[in-house]
């Protein structure tokens, strides 16, 4: 048996070896052109492609500049990539002959086309703002499809979106793009999405085909085109009514108009296409193969089971003993600097230790155990979260914030030290967790650094502070819409909420896509907590949540339920937490997947 090294250094011994893949002559157009450290780009003639790479003191040495489009002759020699085991051609020199014939036939047909008015202006039909039918033209197993639907069950979640699933790529995609937009063309669709995900050119090239780009133009509905990335352009984005950047681009054109204009009472939640597979949804075959991609059943209820709130407290109490000792430690440490200050760690004590709910520790903590990771090495995280999450309730109940007088059942930490302590305090526990993580000998350099790095974004300017510094400017601003409210909390609950899961994954050593998913359900579940956190501002009692009610009106807050009322504002906040459980989703079950979910619907349905 075979290691994979050894598997690819036995294929590239052998390519190597071999004199009739050795110092070569070859003739191709050069495409999917990076400029790093050495030029990285494809060979490629009408029907093939290859990876070629051309080390830099080589390329230094060329008398023309290389540009995709060029047609030229290569010389040099087959190897494989041995890290990947990627076929590759690495030039040792160049010759330029001229514009390639794949460019030239691109430019023809462009000149071509637009002579005959397809990509004028005065053709372009204007997209609807309000769709209500929504066809998506794309790949079912493609990102891009994710992208949209994404963006869409966000902004404009009671519209019935349609997937006409296509290959995007290779010899069926040409046909059955046409054939899609034809059909999608006959059913009244408001609009039409058309696209797929990054590409090199090759992958993209069925998307300049003039049939495509005839069918687009024929197409009496409205067409946005997203094909690749920002820098990919194609003859059909110049051909469709409308040409987004991305997937996700062509997603939030499509719903110009939005949330909560146009939400209605029985509007139905989108579910993604991994789910159809599940079995979770309905899935209607329509004749031409298009998917109704809709939510079949109500969200399952989870409620939290007696095991499952002993973890709970498990884990608020093993944070709870690790911040003790952390301050204890700190507060020596100052002292054997002669630095003598009891009342600053005192008002730390005051406002960290007994009284929050601890929910962003837990959530640390269970992600780490969901990605494999023991428990230990989420303290440091944990700790960190808590204070910084600490800090800032501290700053925000300071006369120059929220100026209220009562935090987790006490006098606020300004009430009961001062305000000059209390800033002081809360920068204290500002700094304090990167020395904590950054000294954690159970993380690895890699793990502490992605810690740090998540941690300080996520609770400045472009997070936390940056939330809060909007949350002050909407007391004197005159109108909110409920994006910009949704923003604002996004920054000031949802990214700390969003990186204490991402955090948990790291320190579990989980995943880069597991943290991505992480931080998604983070955010959403973020923008919930702080939608029932503004509900209970105006229906609890200050005995049961430890802090004023009626603060938020006090302080002419716009909040969900001032632009909302409390019936849409719950809405919103069960249409989030169906979100957040379908991130969830996208782990494997598990027992402490069983534990998020839970924690998910408790917080959804929270009292305090
Ligand atoms: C309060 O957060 C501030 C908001 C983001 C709404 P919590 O409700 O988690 O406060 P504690 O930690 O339990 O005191
Ligand atoms: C605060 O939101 C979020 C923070 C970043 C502290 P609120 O101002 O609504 O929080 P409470 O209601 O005072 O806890
Ligand atoms: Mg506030
Ligand atoms: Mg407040
Ligand atoms: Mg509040």
């Amino acid at each position: 048996m075979l290691t994979v090294t050894e598997l690819n250094q036995r294929a590239s011994e052998i390519i190597r070896k071999n004199q009739k893949l050795r110092l070569l002559l070859t003739e191709g157009e050069i495409a999917n052109l990076r400029t790093e450290e050495h030029l990285f780009f494809s060979l490629c003639d009408e029907e093939s492609s290859v990876r070629a790479v051309m080390f830099r003191h080589l390329a230094e040495r060329l008398r023309f500049v290389p540009q995709n489009g060029m047609e030229v002759i290569a010389a040099g020699s087959a190897d494989i990539y041995e890290p990947n085991g990627m076929f590759q051609f690495r030039v040792t020199d160049m010759l330029l002959q001229g514009i390639g014939s794949i460019q030239k036939g691109f430019s023809e047909k462009e000149k071509n086309l637009s002579e005959e008015g397809i990509f004028s202006d005065s053709v372009k039909k204007p997209i609807p703002e309000n769709p209500q039918k929504i066809g998506i033209i794309t790949s079912a197993s493609g990102a891009a499809l994710q992208d949209m639907l994404h963006v869409l069950k966000r902004r404009s979640p009671s519209a019935e979106i349609v997937l006409f699933p296509v290959h995007v790529q290779g010899k069926h995609a040409e046909s059955e793009i046409c054939h899609a937009l034809e059909t999608a063309d006959t059913q009244n669709y408001d609009v039409l999405l058309l696209g797929r995900g990054g590409g090199s050119a090759e992958d993209l090239r069925v998307f300049n085909s003039e049939k495509i780009v005839r069918a687009v133009h024929a197409c009496k509905t409205p067409v946005i085109s997203a094909v690749g990335h920002e820098t990919d352009f194609t003859l059909a984005d110049k051909a469709a009514d409308l040409r987004a950047s991305t997937p996700s681009a062509a997603a939030e054109l499509a719903t110009q108009k939005q949330y909560p204009e146009i939400l209605s009472d029985n509007h139905e939640i989108i579910l993604s296409v991994s789910q159809i597979q599940t079995g979770d949804c309905l899935k209607i075959l329509l004749p031409d193969g298009a998917v109704i991609v809709r939510a079949e059943r109500k969200e399952k209820k989870y409620i939290m089971n007696e095991s499952q709130k002993m973890q709970l407290k498990n884990y608020a109490d093993r944070v709870e003993n690790k911040l003790s000792a952390v301050i204890v430690k700190m507060q020596k440490q100052a002292e054997s600097r002669n630095l003598q200050m009891p009342s600053l760690f005192d008002a730390m004590r005051h406002s960290l230790t007994a009284g929050g709910k601890r929910i962003r520790p837990a959530l640390i903590y269970a992600f780490c155990e969901l990605c494999g990771g023991a428990p230990e090495k989420a303290d440091a995280s944990a700790c960190a979260m808590e204070m910084t999450h600490t800090a800032s309730l501290i700053f925000d109940d300071l006369p120059a914030l929220d100026n209220d007088d009562l935090r987790r059942g006490k006098p606020s930490c300004h009430k009961a030290f001062g305000e000059a302590t209390a800033i002081l305090a809360g920068y204290g526990l500002i700094c304090a967790p990167f020395s904590l993580i950054a000294e954690d000998d159970s993380l690895t350099p890699e793990q502490k650094t992605k810690i740090i790095k998540i941690l300080a974004r996520e609770e400045g300017a472009s997070g936390m502070v940056g939330g809060q510094v909007l949350d002050m400017q909407f007391e004197t601003q005159e109108h909110v819409t409920a994006e910009q409210l949704e923003t604002m909390c996004l920054g000031k609950t949802g990214a700390l909420m969003k990186a204490a899961c991402q955090m948990g994954c790291l320190c579990g050593g989980g995943t880069s896509e597991q943290v991505e998913n992480a931080g998604n359900y983070g955010l959403a579940l973020g923008l919930a907590f702080q939608i029932i956190d503004d509900i209970l501002d105006v229906t609890s009692t200050s005995e049961q949540l430890g802090k004023p009610v009626g603060s938020d009106a006090q302080e002419d807050k716009q909040t969900f339920v001032t632009i909302l009322g409390i019936e849409n504002a719950k809405k919103r906040a069960e249409e989030l937490t169906a979100l957040a459980h379908e991130e969830l989703r996208k782990f494997s079950d598990s027992k402490n997947t069983e534990f998020l979910h839970a924690l998910t619907d408790a917080l959804l349905i929270r009292v305090q």
